[in-house]
């Protein structure tokens, strides 16, 4: 009887557990078994790792054939592990030596003619196999993204006849290699294409600069959506550690990770359309959703009243712990998701309550309702509730003077979320109950003003902090120390959708 051992990694969440692929070859029927796959995974790899040894033209065994993955409780559903398999029974059978294993790892899906396909998660993977001081062979499409697992040793190959040639010091494979480099300054659009707005403007600012969430509310055509792709130009770039947490679910999803996009913050649109599993994460074999791509970046939603209860009930778990649990049959998978939330609605149907011009047709009751349709917890969680009117007539013209650039902007947030970091060691919207009791400490007649403010605009006791929290990062953009009089006021005033203002203009 033969042994072999191949080391490879699976993907659990943005993590790479290890798996060893044991081969043993002994005598009896010719057989191939493999234990610890789920069913249906075993048939697909025991036919793709057959027909690409064949098509290789090296002997296939014609043994009784045991193929275990261990640990046997891991998620081994994909193809990933058919490269490792496959030349584990080449090393059993002699054409490889199995010593030439024993400091690598593999990771590859074959097609039938011996070709590799790229696999997901290959830079957790990668990130894992260096920690572990093993080189890593990947296929070709996989080799940026595992190059950017900084000074791993990892290879690339196109077919499995490469990597046995590799093996055989026959003839090395090349290097992957990432260029991180090409980086290039953001190329998000610019603040100054927005005309007038300048109240929607100046709660951009104050969301950029303590991470708030926030929302638009107004007419079609207002620049609810201009604005908010103009979010991400206004945050600073994203840091190292940042980055490659952006990354590795990038590489959890399968989309493979742009070099060029290293450390720049996503902006993440998804339709009202999307599913549930589209949004938050799923699938049988559970992937990151569109809140976990947005990882430190931005979320936008879109005609916020259109989507489904249901859908954004999965939103409340993540904006509050910055993780999300994708749940499928007896697995569970957790992925990050703290995402900065923009979003975006009408305030009726028709989009024209409150409209001057009384355009709105709506009745009451319909009005209501389509309001009734964002739940309270949801709004709650959103610090910045934001009217955006419709332009007026001479905010419109060609030649009116263009608003403020990102640019100019972006350096008082800079400058404010300085103030924080050097204050919490984080931005306001982050702070938990016992630091912003700290940090946020009103005057007496101040705490007077927000308690009379919840009593006649019936906040709810979340709303006040988050009050809280907005009024500190208005005092850090002008500068102040303390908390003023003025700070509070603008706070209370962006929560106009608790005060049901927008109900009583219709
Ligand atoms: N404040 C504005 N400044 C400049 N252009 C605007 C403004 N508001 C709307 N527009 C123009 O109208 C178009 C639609 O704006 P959009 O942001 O999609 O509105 P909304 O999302 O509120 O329906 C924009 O592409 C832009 O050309
Ligand atoms: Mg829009």
């Amino acid at each position: 009887m033969s042994l072999a051992l191949a080391h490879s990694r699976a993907r659990v969440g943005v993590h790479a557990p290890a798996v060893r692929v044991e081969v043993y070859l002994s005598g009896g029927l010719p057989a191939l078994n493999m234990v610890g796959l789920p069913e249906a995974a075993v048939r697909e790899s025991r036919d793709r790792v057959r027909a690409a040894i064949l098509c290789a033209q090296f002997e296939f065994p014609a043994r009784r054939i045991t193929v275990n993955l261990a640990p046997a409780d891991l998620p081994k559903d994909g193809g990933r592990f058919d490269l490792p398999i496959a030349l584990g029974i080449l090393a059993a059978n002699g054409v490889i030596d199995p010593n030439a294993l024993s400091d690598i790892e593999f990771i590859g899906e074959l097609a039938l003619t011996g070709e590799l396909r790229a696999v997901d998660g290959v830079l957790p993977a990668a990130l894992a196999a260096t920690n572990e001081g093993r080189r890593l062979i990947v296929p070709l499409g996989n080799g940026a993204e595992a190059a950017l697992a900084g000074n791993v040793r990892a290879f690339t190959a196109r077919t499995l006849l490469e990597v046995v040639a590799h093996l055989n010091g026959e003839k090395t494979l090349p290097p992957a290699i990432a260029d991180r480099r090409v980086t290039t300054e953001t190329t998000y659009p610019d603040l100054a294409d927005v005309r007038g707005q300048g109240q929607a403007r100046r709660a951009l600012e104050i969301a950029a600069a303590g991470n708030h969430h926030l929302i638009f509310i107004g007419p079609p055509g207002g620049g609810k959506t201009l604005l908010a792709a103009r979010l991400p130009g206004l945050l600073p770039p994203m840091d190292e550690t940042e980055a490659m947490e952006a990354a590795l679910v990038a590489s959890a999803c399968g989309q493979g990770v742009d070099p060029g996009q290293w450390r720049q913050r996503r902006f993440r649109a998804p339709h009202h359309t999307a599913s549930a599993a589209a949004l938050v994460g799923g699938g049988s074999r559970p992937r990151p959703g569109e809140i976990s791509l947005a990882h430190h970046g931005v979320l936008f939603l879109d005609e916020l009243a259109e989507w489904s209860r249901r859908t954004l009930d999965g939103l409340r778990e993540p904006l509050e712990s910055g993780v999300v649990t994708v749940s499928r049959a007896a697995r569970a998978e957790e992925f990050p998701a703290r995402f900065q939330l923009v979003a975006a609605m009408n305030p009726c149907p028709c989009g024209w309550a409150g409209d001057p011009s009384g355009r709105c047709r709506c009745p009451s009751e319909v009005v209501a309702r389509y309001r009734a349709r964002l739940s309270g917890p949801l709004l709650d969680r959103i610090d910045l509730h934001v009217a955006v009117p419709r332009l007026a007539a001479h905010e419109i013209r060609i030649d009116a003077p263009p608003g403020e650039s990102t640019a100019v902007v972006r350096a008082r947030v800079l400058a404010a979320r300085e103030r924080q970091q050097q204050r919490a060691g984080k931005t306001n919207a982050r702070l938990s109950q016992a630091e912003a009791g700290r940090d946020c400490a009103l005057e007496a007649r101040d705490g007077n003003l927000l308690e009379q403010a919840m009593q006649s605009l019936q906040f709810s006791a979340r709303a006040a902090h988050r009050i809280l929290r907005v009024a500190r990062t208005i005092a850090d953009l002008a500068g102040c120390e303390r908390i003023a009089t003025a700070h509070l006021r603008e706070a209370i005033a962006y929560r106009q959708l608790d005060r049901g203002v927008f109900r009583a203009a219709a």
